[in-house]
Order: structure tokens, then C-alpha cells, then sequence
């Protein structure tokens, strides 16, 4: 796990679920890596566990109310101070509450007030989980740039299986790293991501596409923006929320990608082609729902335009990535498709291993530069291979481009 930032301060808010005795695991690890822990509870939280556990082991005042006369104005001070403020567990009701603006205790009132990065960890029945509301308002928060640490799946307290235990330690612990590690290394850049699948409609109803979920652009979105960078996302249809603060084209051809592509060109400093385009399209495409008439259809099809391809000329000192999803051959094909794309970085992946590929929350990529030296990367999670693949694309940056032009 990377190292801790030096003297960060961290507000540990606690919340009433049976996971709360957890917390307690969490302030010890977050105290042992060297950070200043400030625990706020909300009522429910103290009917599971006193605040007495959490004051002896922060050796720091616990807070669990809006309304001390004996102390400063402290939903504002606390607010300004903390670097990051981290909610495990949190409830349906903390997650609905913050997601929709109420302020009506110290905690909510607490994270209203403070601009702090933050990080969320649920915990809650499978039931509640799934219900559509939360879901919602989880997607909501991921938009305004909260981190969500998912549940796992398990036993729950109600004796039943299903998602909705707190998620181990450990990932807490490194999503609260990540968010404090957080660099600018791409401040003043302009990335254009692009991200899913394109549909290359046959008729008003059908259409050509490919097995892309986009999650590994919109990842790569998410993350090029925390880096400081403005971000343009250029999106196949997919059913993600837009990232917070990222501008999206929502595009459903390989022709429109290619256009939206050419629009953002000229203000790009890097692109990313994240999507999977289609490669062909059908010639004609029927005005009229096609009958089945026939005893055999065939299709006839047409190359789509390669949009990176046919950007090599106009790229200039931009930096251009690529993605190569393989079947076999990884590293020979990959390396073909970076020469012949003229790409500074190509990251492929075979997208037949477990763990890879598409609409998975994981991947397994090796990353490959101009010069053709490789990194293989174990399996992550996407938002973490997007990290890794930022991590090269800034050495890149700084070996081709004199140091004055990396800020613009
Ligand atoms: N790409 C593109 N325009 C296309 C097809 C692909 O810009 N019409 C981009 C993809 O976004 C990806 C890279 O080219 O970054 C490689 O895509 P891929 O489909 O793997 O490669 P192809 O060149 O289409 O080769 P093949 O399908 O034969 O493997």
C-alpha cells in the first residue's frame, strides 16, 4: 500500500449500523499510518457504540452535537480543518440525507460546510441496498465526486446473504490514501477521453455493437479530472452517470464519435481513446423495419472511419493513447497497432483472462510505450488502472515536452 501523507487530518464520521464496532478497527489503522483522527457520531451511531471507545483510542474529543455552548463554532472549524473526511459506515439515511443537501445534525451540517475530499464506505441489508432510491442517490454522490468504497457480499445481520457488509479495512483504507495521495500532475491539460461502445444502427430498431460498458474511460475520466485536468468525455451509449465536473458528448455511431472527436481536437493536449468503435457498419440502413421475408439475410458491411488513425497527421505534440483488446497475441498486435496509429501508448489487454475485459469492475492491462517497452499490471480495480496508466502518461509527458510547456 503506498505511504501516508505526513500530519493529514481525517474526520472519521460514524453512523448507526451494526458495522459501527468497525470503526473502531478503522481509527486504529488510520492513527497506526500516522493521521489525525477526529471521530463525529450521530445519535443513532452512539445507541451501537459510546463515544468513550472512540475518545480513549483518538485521544481527541468525540462530537456528536450541533448545539455545545461551551465550545467554538465548531461544524465550521472542524469543516475548514480536516483534509478529508471519511463516513464508515453510512447509512441509507446519511447517504440519502447528504446526497439531497439536509443538515440537520453535527455530521451533515459538518460535510455541507466543508469542501473536503470525501469518502464513503456503506453499510446496510441487502433490502436497502438495492432499493432504487439509494441506488440513486449513490449515483449522485459518485457524480459530485464522492469516493464510494462499495459493501460486499456476505451474511448480514438479518441472518440473510447478500450485499450490504462493510467493505474490508484494507480497501477502506487505501481509497482514503488515494483521495490524500491525490496529485495535480495534469493541471493545465485538456484530456479527451473517449469511452463504450458505439451502435451502428441496421434499421429504427436494431443496430451492430460490441460487449463495451465504458467503465474504463469513464474511470479514466474520473481520473484525468482529480488530476487537475479538463476533461471532455466523449461517450457511446452506456448507462453511467456523468463523472462531476467532466464536460460529456453523448455520441451513438462511430461516424458522430469521429465528429465529436474533431470538434474537441484542436483544444486537446491529450486523447485517449478509451471506446471500442465498430470497425464496420452496415452499407444501407433500412428507413423501414426489416421483415423477415427472406430465409437467409445478409448483411452487407462498410468500414467505419478510424478515428485515431486518421488523426495521426494533425496530432502535432499532442499526446495520443490507444487501447488494444485481444483475443491472443497481445503484445505483437498491440505493438502493430501503436506503429501503425502512430501512438505514444497503447494499453492492451486480453480481454479473454478472468478478471478483464468488458463490463467488469476489474482489468488486467499491460501498457506499452512507443519506444516498445511494456508494463504488465496486475488486476485492479478500473479506477486504479486508470491511475496507473495517468502514472505513464505523466513520465511521457515530461520526457517529450519541454518543462514550460507542461503548464498551459
Ligand atoms: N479505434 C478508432 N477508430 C476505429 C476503431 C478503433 O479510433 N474505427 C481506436 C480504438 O478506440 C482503440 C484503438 O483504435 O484505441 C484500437 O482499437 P481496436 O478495435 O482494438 O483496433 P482495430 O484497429 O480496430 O483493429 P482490430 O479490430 O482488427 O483488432
Amino acid at each position: 500500500m503506498e505511504s501516508f501523507p505526513h500530519d493529514k487530518h481525517v474526520l472519521l464520521g460514524v453512523t448507526g449500523s451494526i458495522a459501527a464496532y468497525k470503526s473502531v478497527l478503522i481509527l486504529r489503522r488510520l492513527m497506526e499510518a500516522g493521521a489525525r483522527v477526529t471521530v463525529v457520531m450521530t445519535s443513532s451511531a452512539q445507541q451501537f457504540i459510546a463515544p468513550l471507545t472512540f475518545q480513549v483510542l483518538s485521544r481527541r474529543p468525540v462530537y456528536t452535537s450541533l448545539f455545545d455552548p461551551s465550545d467554538e463554532i465548531r461544524h465550521l472549524t472542524l469543516a475548514e480543518q480536516v483534509d478529508l473526511i471519511l463516513i464508515a459506515p453510512a447509512t441509507a439515511n446519511i447517504i440519502g440525507k447528504i446526497a439531497n443537501g439536509i443538515a440537520d445534525d453535527l455530521l451533515t451540517t459538518l460535510v455541507t460546510a466543508s469542501r473536503a475530499p470525501m469518502v464513503m464506505a456503506p453499510a446496510m441489508d441487502g433490502d436497502m441496498w438495492n432499493y432504487p432510491v439509494l441506488q440513486r442517490n449513490l449515483s449522485v454522490l459518485d457524480g459530485l465526486g464522492v469516493h464510494i468504497v462499495p459493501p460486499e457480499e456476505g451474511l448480514l445481520a438479518s441472518g440473510k446473504e447478500g450485499v450490504g457488509r462493510l467493505a474490508p479495512e484494507e480497501k477502506i483504507l487505501s481509497a482514503v490514501l488515494s483521495r490524500l495521495n491525490r496529485r495535480e500532475d495534469l493541471a493545465g491539460e485538456t484530456v479527451l477521453v473517449t469511452a463504450g461502445p458505439t451502435q451502428e444502427p441496421l434499421d429504427p430498431v436494431r443496430y451492430l455493437t460490441n460487449r463495451s460498458s465504458g467503465k474504463m474511460g469513464y474511470a479514466l475520466a474520473r481520473a484525468a479530472r482529480g488530476r487537475g485536468a479538463r476533461v471532455i468525455l466523449v461517450s457511446g451509449p452506456t448507462h453511467l452517470p456523468c463523472p462531476a465536473n467532466v464536460e460529456r458528448a453523448l455520441v451513438q455511431t462511430a461516424a458522430e464519435m469521429r465528429d465529436a472527436v474533431h470538434r474537441y481536437f484542436p483544444e486537446t493536449t491529450l486523447l485517449i481513446m478509451a471506446a471500442a468503435v465498430a470497425d464496420y457498419r452496415p452499407r444501407l440502413r433500412s428507413e423501414q423495419k426489416l421483415k423477415k421475408e427472406a430465409s437467409t439475410l445478409f448483411l452487407e458491411l462498410e468500414p467505419t472511419p478510424d478515428i485515431l488513425a486518421d488523426l495521426r497527421s494533425e496530432r502535432g505534440d499532442r499526446i495520443m493513447v490507444g487501447f488494444a483488446a485481444e483475443t491472443g497475441n497481445l503484445l505483437k498486435r498491440a505493438r502493430a497497432k501503436l506503429e501503425q496509429k502512430g501512438l505514444d501508448l497503447i494499453v492492451a489487454n486480453d480481454v479473454t483472462q478472468e478478471g478483464a475485459g468488458f463490463d467488469l469492475d476489474t482489468n488486467i492491462v499491460t501498457l506499452m510505450n512507443a519506444r516498445g517497452e511494456t508494463t504488465a499490471l496486475p488486476k485492479l480495480s478500473k479506477a486504479e488502472t486508470a491511475e496507473r496508466i495517468l502514472d505513464e502518461i505523466v513520465k511521457l509527458k515530461a520526457g517529450s515536452r519541454p518543462k514550460d510547456r507542461t503548464l498551459r
